[in-house]
């Protein structure tokens, strides 16, 4: 290292608050502090700017009708359709510009470039051919899709016909795309026979099919995309299904009038991990989320028409639907997508793709961070990142350490970046700085976005004093917020809502959100996220609930008990530890170990893989019988243990932190 690189290395460890670069403030979207007094004293008008950044069909009679809590309604009476306003409406300036720049993962195949012209007429022909194979406005339409370009328009075809789609993650299990088309009541399905993982032609055809069988009602359309052409597995369709080109070239040149949608009708359903077994179907609407993404991406993204924004996420998570999708589309700029990961064919993939398509925004998340870390600068800096103007994350807290090396590998110092606080079930940012405005600080998320009321309370709902740890809140609706969960308006309300709430009272002011995330704040007013104070855990960015996992563990042949903890990951932030108690009869060996690392992706996908499984012949409880969850997370991180004096069976402990241990 030279001296200056050992003094910068060292300036840079001290330092904890960084000012937005001149430059970029220069030209930023929003580089006026004014706005966030604008926006509380305008509230709740002051969304009527996101509602701006869209055409509506019919304007709507009022911003925010909070008559009924916590079912809030936003731009009442409003009519849009969300395609038109991600594609139609930008044909006229920029029918020639590059809508979707997709790369797929071998790098012996050509990328290819969507103009908005381009992509318009493929989500008009895919949408005509949903509407003959029977799809009906209100209809969920699931989606099971790698990162290939027929996925966003997939997506924007329903959105065009008014049929919601519910995506699953191409990574999860055949059992998962089950649950949540039987959850969504949904009768089509979109999938692909594969896709490429570092190098290989995966078979997802398989794992659809299989998904299928286990599907309690009669799925009457399913369509393929053959993403491997040659490279397939030689699968021959059923009879219910169709080749996505087939269906496509038979509507060749077809137009489909937009559907005109009302602002609260639902654009799509998004299942997520929570504290029990069911995921839950956080249902979204059209105008509030779209007003939300739209703004948030201009306001925090800085996205302007003209650029190459890339993020890194998966359109399967709810980041990739919000800011690959809807939010850049909707502001008319080319938004890029990458099908693979970021170390094939080399770990400088990712700066490779964005030196050559001159990329100005990557908005990624920790996880992907702390693995470039760890491969070390020399990747980034073979290439020319010059192009780069704002850095995000997403998904995870960020370590100062991390967040600093992005700063300086990746940004070369002259990059904001904004560390985005916001869930699944919020639609978009919530907690972050404004680039333009604010100053960073590492490992701090930053203030609530203007118009956002967040606060961090303690358990009576008080607010806490700077520095002390409490409960994250949102005291006010917001309009990218989830309406309710799918066909379950009780479970949202026990979910989010009645923890703080005065569940009674039909007062606005009496609701308040729990995100179920313990925080901090400071003297500033910057939040500081800790993480989940649920049972849900957060790995490499990806919410798992424990129960879900643990129910998959407790499914495997000669497992009689389990209970699954977060232990800290260098990489991942968080990793899934299960402490298994086998059944009279069962070995405690590897091969159980493989049944059970098995069995859980088989039920969820090799994301809820357990790091480590360590047989006991006991859970450590309390004497009421509740399994002490954070001892087992402690011994998982190799801490002191706290009082062990009120569990029933102390001598469990120490026989099980030997194990972990590795003794
Ligand atoms: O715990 C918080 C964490 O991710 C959770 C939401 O997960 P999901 O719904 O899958 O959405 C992820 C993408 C928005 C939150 O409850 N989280 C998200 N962003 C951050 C974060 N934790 C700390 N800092 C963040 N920037």
């Amino acid at each position: 290292m030279s001296e200056d690189t050992a003094e910068l290395e060292a300036r840079l460890e001290e330092q904890d608050e960084f000012e937005p670069p001149a430059e970029f403030v220069s030209q930023a979207n929003v580089s006026d502090d004014s706005i966030y007094d604008e926006f509380e004293e305008d509230w709740p008008e002051c969304w009527e700017r996101a509602a701006e950044l869209l055409d509506w069909d019919e304007s709507y009679d009022e911003v925010l009708d909070a008559s009924n809590p916590p079912f809030y309604e936003w731009f009442t009476g409003g009519k849009l359709n969300a395609s038109a306003n991600c594609l139609d409406r930008h044909l006229d300036e920029r029918g020639d510009e590059a809508a979707i720049e997709w790369v797929g993962e071998p790098t012996d195949e050509e990328n290819r470039t969507y103009t908005y012209e381009e992509l318009h007429r493929e989500v008009n022909e895919f949408a005509a051919a949903l509407k003959e194979l029977g799809v009906g406005e209100d209809d969920v339409v699931t989606m099971y899709m790698p990162m290939i370009p027929e996925l966003p328009i997939a997506m924007l075809a329903c959105a065009r016909i008014g049929a919601p789609h519910s995506v699953v993650f191409a990574g999860f299990s055949a059992e998962a795309l089950a649950t949540r088309m039987e959850s969504a009541d949904s009768e089509y399905l979109v999938t692909a026979n594969g896709y490429y993982r570092r190098g290989d032609p995966l078979d997802h055809y398989e794992k659809t099919r299989e998904g299928l069988g286990d599907v309690g009602h009669d799925v009457s359309d399913v369509v393929v995309v053959d993403r491997l052409g040659e490279h397939g597995h030689g699968h021959d369709l059923e009879s219910n299904e169709r080749y996505y080109r087939d269906l496509v070239d038979e509507q060749s040149g077809a137009e489909v009038e937009p559907v005109s949608r009302d602002a609260e009708d639902m654009l799509f359903l998004m299942y997520t991990s929570g504290t029990t077994g069911q995921p839950k179907g956080v249902k979204h609407t059209t105008g509030g989320y779209l007003a939300w993404t739209a703004w948030t991406s201009q306001a925090v993204l800085d996205v302007k028409p003209e650029d190459t924004y890339f993020c890194s996420a998966d359109i399967g998570w709810i980041t990739g639907h919000s800011y690959i999708v809807y939010g850049p589309l909707a502001l008319g700029t080319t938004t890029m997508m990458y099908e693979g990961t970021p170390d094939h064919p080399e770990r400088d993939r990712l700066w490779e793709i964005i030196e050559e398509y001159e990329t100005t925004q990557l908005y990624t998340a920790p996880t992907a961070i702390r693995a470039f870390m760890k491969w070390g600068s020399q990747y980034p800096e073979q290439h020319d990142l010059s192009s780069l103007r704002l850095l995000g994350t997403v998904g995870e807290p960020i370590n100062p350490k991390a967040w600093k090396w992005y700063y300086k590998h990746v940004g070369d110092e002259s990059c904001p970046i904004v560390d985005t606080w916001w869930q699944t079930e919020t639609g978009g940012m919530m907690v972050t700085t404004l680039p333009g405005v604010k100053t960073m600080k590492p490992g701090s998320a930053g203030p609530p976005l203007p118009g956002v009321d967040a606060q961090v309370v303690d358990p009576n709902g008080d607010e806490v004093a700077p520095g002390e740890a409490g409960y994250l809140t949102v005291q006010k609706p917001w309009p990218g917020m989830l309406r309710t969960l799918y066909q379950n308006d009780e479970r949202y309300i026990e979910e989010y809502w009645a923890e703080y709430s005065d569940t009674q009272s039909d007062d606005m002011d009496d609701w308040v959100y729990f995100p179920e995330d313990g925080a901090k704040i400071d003297d500033d007013g910057y939040i500081t996220v800790l993480g989940r104070v649920d049972d849900v855990l957060n790995v490499s960015g990806h919410r798992l609930g424990t129960m879900e996992i643990e129910s998959a563990i407790v499914g495997v042949e000669g497992v009689a008990e389990a209970a699954v903890v977060g232990g800290k990951h260098d990489v991942k932030g968080e990793a899934v530890y299960a402490y298994v108690i086998t059944e009279d009869g069962y070995d405690e060996d590897d091969e159980m170990r493989s049944r059970i690392e098995e069995g859980v992706e088989d039920a969820i996908g090799p994301i809820a893989r357990p790091e480590q499984v360590v047989f006991t012949p006991e859970l450590p409880k309390t004497r009421s019988g509740k399994i002490m969850r954070r001892l087992l997370e402690d011994i998982a991180n190799g801490e002191e243990l706290g009082n062990t004096s009120t569990l029933r069976n102390p001598d469990v402990v120490e026989d099980i932190q030997r194990k972990v241990g590795g003794d």
